[in-house]
């Protein structure tokens, strides 16, 4: 890496540590100073009586160590509202391995770091995926190749993390889009060198690197009423099944839940889903919850009270059939997420897909995560 790189880095990793000794300070009493913004880490009652926080599902949101850095209020938030944080880009293979040669940790050890500081536990996002390939990995020439290069990435990555990240999403959205026969998998470079094979190559590479972490296929688009989606159901069931006679070590589902307001949810294709996976004697978690809101009302109040909606209809089909091991968002403010970047709204106004609105204000959608993770178990 180029020195002047290196320095630049070291500077954010330093000036990163010094914000997170003013912010570990600042951030208690920040905390509390910050006018509106609520905490799910501070567990009260209706009755103001607090509940152990382990009697509570776990919550937590996707954070960007960029911001962690530079936004000490957006950081507060973290600290005061999440058990739990997920790198939103940080482990992904192209922040790692920008080149072929060389693995980048910088950003995710400061993410791992900070959450080691601030007690908040880290999940990996994502070992084996489509997405976030550095165009080297288009190289990959045959099998014997990739599986070098991914059981090498998999034994790096997860073995430094060893004790510090007790879950990995491992695989991330194995199925096709729309899958027509039982295994049918998205393209990607794995699927295309290995076949099926990717899969148990990663997680057994997974579980050897450290066998007390927890090991997750994360997926998305199972919640919803449509041919489509009762397919995806159809050809994960089939797919977790193969896993499982196969003994490839798997210990979760991860239901990524990016919601769509005008997506009727499927209770009974979910409930089906939820019933098998427990059957095979998985958990589940909640991943990547948000909802997209782009073609909904302009009027604020009816938007975030539709997203709340669409959110509680699916946690109560979850919860009525397994208490997920975690509800995590994918981002916890309307401040940073994802959403605009394909669903932007005609009329312009930003999206409000999160539990915190761009002033890390309190939404509807937070009062119902936070109703649902007090569900008793
Ligand atoms: O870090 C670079 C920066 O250096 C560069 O200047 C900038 C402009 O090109 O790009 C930055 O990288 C971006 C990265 O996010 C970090 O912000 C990538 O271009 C961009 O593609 C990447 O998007 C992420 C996407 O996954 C692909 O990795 C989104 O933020 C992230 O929310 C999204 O998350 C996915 C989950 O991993 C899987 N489930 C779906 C979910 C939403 O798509």
């Amino acid at each position: 890496m180029h020195r002047a790189s290196m320095s630049k880095l070291i500077h954010s990793r330093r000036d990163f540590l010094v914000h997170a000794a003013k912010a570990a300070a600042l951030g208690i009493s920040g905390t509390a100073a910050l006018s509106g913004v609520s905490s799910f880490a501070t567990p009260l009652t209706g009755a103001g009586q607090t509940s152990a926080s382990d009697e509570l599902i776990p919550y937590g949101a996707a954070a960007r160590s960029d911001a962690l850095v530079s936004d000490l209020p957006y950081r507060d938030a973290i600290i005061a509202n999440c058990r739990m944080i997920v790198p939103e880009s940080e482990l992904k293979w192209d922040a790692l391995r920008p080149t072929r040669g060389e693995f980048r940790f910088e950003k995710s050890d400061a993410i791992v770091d900070f959450g080691r500081q601030n007690g908040i536990a880290v999940r990996g996002h994502t070992l084996a995926w489509y997405g976030a390939m550095p165009g080297w990995t288009d190289e990959i020439a045959d099998r014997a190749e990739a599986e070098r290069e991914l059981v090498d990435h998999i034994e790096t990555v997860v073995s430094r993390y060893r004790g510090q990240i007790p879950s990995w999403d491992v695989v991330n959205e194995p199925l096709a889009e729309w899958p027509d026969d039982e295994f049918a998998f998205r393209p990607s470079i794995w699927a295309r060198r290995l076949g099926a094979d990717y899969l148990s190559i990663a997680l057994r590479e997974a579980a050897l690197a450290d066998p007390d972490a927890r090991l997750v296929l994360n997926e998305y688009d199972v919640e919803f009423k449509g041919p489509r989606f009762a397919a995806r159901r159809k050809a994960l069931i089939a797919l977790l099944r193969s896993l499982r006679d196969r003994g490839v070590p798997l210990h979760a589902v991860g239901l990524q839940a990016h919601l769509f307001a005008d997506r009727a949810i499927d209770r009974d294709g979910l409930q089906a889903l939820l019933a098998e996976i427990k059957a095979l004697g998985l958990d589940v978690l909640v991943t990547e919850l948000d909802v997209i809101d782009y073609t909904l009302p302009g009027r604020v109040s009816e938007r975030d009270a539709m997203v709340a909606g669409v959110a509680g209809q699916f946690l109560q089909a979850v919860c009525d059939v397994v208490r997920p091991k975690a509800i995590l968002t994918w981002g916890l403010s309307d401040r940073y997420t994802w959403v605009p970047i394909y669903f932007t709204r005609r009329d312009g106004m930003p999206n409000r897909p999160l539990p915190l609105d761009a002033d890390l204000r309190r939404k509807p959608l937070y009062d119902v995560i936070d109703e649902f993770r007090r569900k008793p178990a």
